[in-house]
């Protein structure tokens, strides 16, 4: 176990939150960033909610710092890098400046002397159907190009996306309820990424994360009803329909790159190898039925 200090890049969002709490379980100082860390800050972490974030909770944990910092545009970069060890690098989802982002933060974690920088990207980045992925794709290349040494992380979809719903009762998702997945445990990720910062991880090294299962919508509702004892239904609705019902607020370029996901989920879901995230915990990664029975304990 590792007793350096870590900066995460991101750190307010569903996969920052549980890779600050992975990191100080491993007993790493971290230094967390946040554009408004006055704000949003503070809703740090160390165990997940219902609702599949993290709960709004301060740690109290001593080994834990927020720095303003913007990812997107660089902005108090270095001064939140100097004197880390390891740089965690999370850019927003499907943001359209992702490759020039991760250019900007993986000089500044050079020039601020980090010996570690770990991308989180996404599993089959270079998946022509879908632009957010591509741009991981080049996003990851552009970090080879500046650190050959560069740890990159490559996720599934999370089990956790779906886990508020389920605890609710009804999973409604715009494509087929029988494609395929094998959605991860954010958790699990968290923890092969603090391994990742605490320098555990091959430099140089990709790492495909997927679950250990391969599951449908309709599957994830048969196993929650079973472990929840009650009814918990799927459904699938149109894109037209999530345009107009939970994707109302989503505009521009993020939703062309969230209906293009969805019309590739349709098509063949989103399968992961689940061998190497076995190998990298060292025990079997968590099961939906798992993680199900944790949130409802
Ligand atoms: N969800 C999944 O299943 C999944 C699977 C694989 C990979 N990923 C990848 O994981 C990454 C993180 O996703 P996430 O949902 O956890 O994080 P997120 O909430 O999309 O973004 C992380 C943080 O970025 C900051 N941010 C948001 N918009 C910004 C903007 N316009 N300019 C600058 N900073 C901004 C926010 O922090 P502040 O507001 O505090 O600054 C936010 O907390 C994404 O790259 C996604 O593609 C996700």
């Amino acid at each position: 176990m590792g007793a350096g200090t870590v900066t995460v890049l991101g750190a307010t969002g569903k996969t920052g939150r549980a890779v600050v709490a992975a990191a100080l379980r491993r007993g790493l100082t971290v230094r967390a960033t946040s554009r408004d860390p006055g704000h949003g800050a503070p809703a740090v972490v160390t165990s997940g909610g219902p609702d599949g974030t993290r709960s709004p909770q301060a740690t109290g944990d001593p080994r834990l710092s927020w720095h303003r910092a913007d990812v997107v545009t660089g902005e108090g970069l270095a001064d939140a890098l100097t004197g880390a060890d390891a740089a965690y690098l999370i850019v927003p989802n499907v943001h359209p400046a992702e490759v020039e982002a991760v250019e900007l933060a993986t000089r500044a974690a050079t020039e601020a002397g980090v010996e570690r920088l770990v991308y989180h990207s996404v599993a089959d980045p270079d998946d022509a159907r879908m632009a957010h992925h591509l741009r991981k794709g080049a996003a990851e290349r552009a970090v080879r190009r500046l650190r050959p040494d560069a740890v990159v992380l490559r996720p599934c979809a999370y089990l956790q996306n779906l886990l508020p719903s389920a605890v609710a009762g009804h999973l409604e998702v715009p494509y087929r309820l029988s494609a395929p997945f094998s959605l991860v445990d954010l958790d699990d990720v968290a923890e092969v990424a603090a391994a990742a910062l605490d320098g555990r991880l091959e430099p140089g090294s990709t790492h495909d994360l997927g679950g250990p299962e391969v599951l449908s919508v309709l599957q994830l509702a048969e196993v929650a009803v079973t472990v929840l004892g009650r009814p918990v239904s799927a459904s699938a609705v149109t894109p037209e329909q999530w345009r107009s019902g939970p994707g109302a607020g989503v505009d521009g370029s993020a939703l062309e790159d969230l209906l293009a996901m969805f019309a590739a989920y349709d098509q063949s879901g989103f399968t992961v190898d689940p061998a190497p995230l076995a190998r990298l915990l060292g025990r079997p990664p968590t099961t939906w039925a798992q993680l199900l029975t944790k949130e409802s304990s």
